[in-house]
């Protein structure tokens, strides 16, 4: 069994949580919509998550929406000591499946509450504030409004430590005026590297940096670097993908996200890992384009 406790450990707010973590997007429906298919499989991956030492979990309420939520309640509940899991609030599903914008206090209010009442928790670990000015990547706009809401919520303890999600140097800057953002959860993996220079500035702070879609999301990575690199190691492309991450910089917690217990396995096993220098210097050249 894979020792997961090889990709080390980073301070997570007041909690030290180990690198590879896991994303339970994947655990709803098509299109993160409804139900999954088969909603024991989706149970049996947490368990084997949890019981392999994952310790960090990413959710949010608005996949399924609820679902993802009712059914790591179903199968983690009562959570294990130290197990901490993070969602984020800011966006609500249309009928249609859409994502929309939802910032205003009663939103962000009702989000918070669903979160509390699908986890089956008195207070959240982590709440991330999704930001949404562009959907598909960071945009700059004022953060203010929202983020005081849930500075609000954090008063009244139902909220214990706050993050951001797609969002900017700027926006961590004026966020941290308002209380403490202990992540940013921003798109970044092997061959999207927008945020470099902000992993390092993070990094700096002591503040953890989370990747979304570290395999690529949708659509997982494909490269042939990557390919002859993985053939190189005798491991698998999603693999290296994950050890470029965790070598990457020391405050990066990785949350893969997976329906499947195989590529669940698969993936912590990217704990044991070692790159060499040259296989991070051909990785490195991926993103650089
Ligand atoms: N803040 C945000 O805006 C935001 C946005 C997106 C996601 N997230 C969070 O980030 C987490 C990770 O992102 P993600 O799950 O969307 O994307 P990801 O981790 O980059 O990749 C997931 C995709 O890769 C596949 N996969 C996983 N392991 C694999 C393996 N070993 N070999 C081949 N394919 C594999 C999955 O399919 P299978 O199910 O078939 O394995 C799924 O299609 C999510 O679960 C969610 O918690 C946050």
């Amino acid at each position: 069994m894979t020792d997961i406790a090889q990709a080390g450990t980073f301070p997570l707010g007041d909690r030290t949580v180990t690198r590879l973590g896991y994303g339970a997007m994947q655990l709803a429906g098509p299109g993160v919509f409804g139900p999954p298919k088969d909603r024991d499989a989706a149970i049996a991956v947490l368990r084997a998550a949890v019981a392999a030492g994952v310790d960090h979990i990413d959710t949010s309420d608005f996949y399924g929406p609820h679902v993802t939520n009712q059914i790591i309640r179903e199968a983690l509940h009562p959570y294990p000591d130290g197990l901490v899991i993070v969602t984020k609030v800011g966006a609500k599903r249309g009928a249609d499946a859409s994502w929309n914008p939802a910032f205003s206090a009663a939103e962000l209010t009702q989000a918070v509450h669903d979160n509390l009442r699908n986890l089956g928790v008195d207070a959240l670990d982590v709440v991330n504030l999704r930001l949404m000015f562009d959907v598909h990547g960071p945009a700059e706009g004022p953060i203010e409004a929202p983020l005081t809401v849930l500075a609000d919520l954090q008063r009244q303890g139902l909220i214990r430590r706050i993050g951001l999600s797609n969002a900017t140097p700027r926006q961590v800057a004026e966020g941290r005026r308002i209380t403490e953002i202990v992540c940013v959860q921003n798109q970044y993996n092997l061959a999207h590297r927008d945020d470099d220079a902000f992993i390092d500035e993070l990094a700096a702070a002591g503040t953890a940096y989370v990747p979304f879609f570290p395999l690529g999301g949708f659509s997982p990575l494909q490269s042939d670097s990557l390919s002859a690199v993985a053939a190189g190691l005798g491991a698998t492309p999603m693999q290296v993908a994950l050890a470029w991450l965790l070598r990457r910089s020391p405050n990066i917690l990785l949350i893969p996200g997976t329906s499947s217990l195989g590529h669940l396995r698969e993936n912590l096993a990217a704990a044991e890992l070692r790159l060499p220098d040259d296989a991070m210097a051909a990785l490195d050249r991926i993103g650089v384009v």
